[in-house]
């Protein structure tokens, strides 16, 4: 049941014309001000495009494919979320602050919001993005199981979608924030859908781009380490370390489906067909091109 829309404001808000989460926005001068290292290293997504996936990637390159190692803690302590914040709980900022280097950091932020320290100290940049409408329905099911948010039915969270009224605001518009900056060599700009087609191809670029040698052992453990089922039984990456009252995953798992194309399950002819041409006419005037299908 959806909730009244007074009580969706009480969460979020409107901020620099990006709907974020109150509690985030909160000590935004922390964000904004942060100090990033020359060495840091950036993970940037809209949010359910693949990001822990990714991470833990990243997190076996830096660790040299050291399983142990990244089973030691779990993966929002490894690699904590810049702009997450919940009063005294969970503190981005802080623990990053606290970590050694090289820190690896994640962001679902859009590329205008991102701390201008990263640009000014020249940081690499991952971007990850996935095609809209498996994100609208991963989305979907993350709403059902993050408690504090509100339990939409799924064609109006697409509509809330459709129009940036979600967390992060508008994908079309975030997406194309970060495709501007991909001609930038220090930021890696990349497809989900392509790490589903081959995922050898797409660590071997990983690797290249933070400047290391592939070899075919570490790629191998890579491989297997992040598997999508090795992931979902993994507790450090499965997000069961999380507490229950904030993440519901009897409701639905974090390590949900890992597909392509389950927008197919959830969309009818009619939604699809005004989902596609509102798509086109956000994305026409950009030049990044989705698979929504392989
Ligand atoms: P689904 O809900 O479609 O299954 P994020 O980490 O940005 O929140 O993204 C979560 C999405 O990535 C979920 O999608 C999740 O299942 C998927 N995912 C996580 N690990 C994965 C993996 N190893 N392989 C494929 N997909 C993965």
């Amino acid at each position: 049941m959806e909730p009244p829309m007074s009580e969706y404001y009480e969460i979020f808000e409107e901020f620099c014309g990006v709907l974020m989460d109150k509690r985030f926005t909160k000590y935004w001068d922390d964000v904004e001000t942060f100090l990033a290292r020359p060495d840091d290293l950036v993970i940037a997504t809209y949010p359910k495009s693949g990001t822990t996936w990714l991470s833990e990637i990243v997190y076996m390159i830096y660790k040299e494919g050291d399983v142990e190692k990244c089973k030691e803690d779990a993966i929002f302590n490894r690699i904590p979320y810049l702009e997450c914040r919940s009063e005294d709980l969970i503190n981005g900022v802080k623990q990053l602050k606290e970590k050694e280097s090289p820190r690896i950091v994640k962001t679902h932020l859009p590329a205008s919001l991102l701390p201008a320290s990263f640009w000014e100290k020249n940081c690499k940049i991952i971007y990850l993005c996935r095609n809209a409408k498996d994100v609208v329905v991963s989305y979907y099911y993350f709403f059902l199981m993050v408690t504090s948010f509100p339990n939409p039915d799924f064609s109006e969270f697409v509509e809330k979608f459709m129009q940036g009224q979600v967390p992060y605001g508008s994908w079309y518009d975030h997406v194309r924030s970060w495709w501007e900056k991909s001609k930038n060599p220090r930021v890696l700009f990349m497809f989900y859908e392509d790490m589903k087609e081959d995922i050898r191809r797409e660590v071997i670029k990983l690797i290249e781009f933070l400047g290391k040698k592939p070899s075919a052992e570490l790629l191998d453990k890579i491989i297997q380490h992040t598997s999508f089922q090795e992931m979902k039984n993994n507790p450090s990456t499965n997000y069961t370390m999380m507490p229950e009252h904030m993440m519901n995953q009897k409701v639905s798992p974090f390590m949900r489906k890992g597909i392509t194309g389950d927008w197919k399950n959830h969309f009818s002819a009619e939604l699809r067909e005004r989902f596609d041409k509102h798509y086109e006419e956000q994305m026409k005037d950009c030049t990044v091109k989705f698979r929504t299908e392989l």
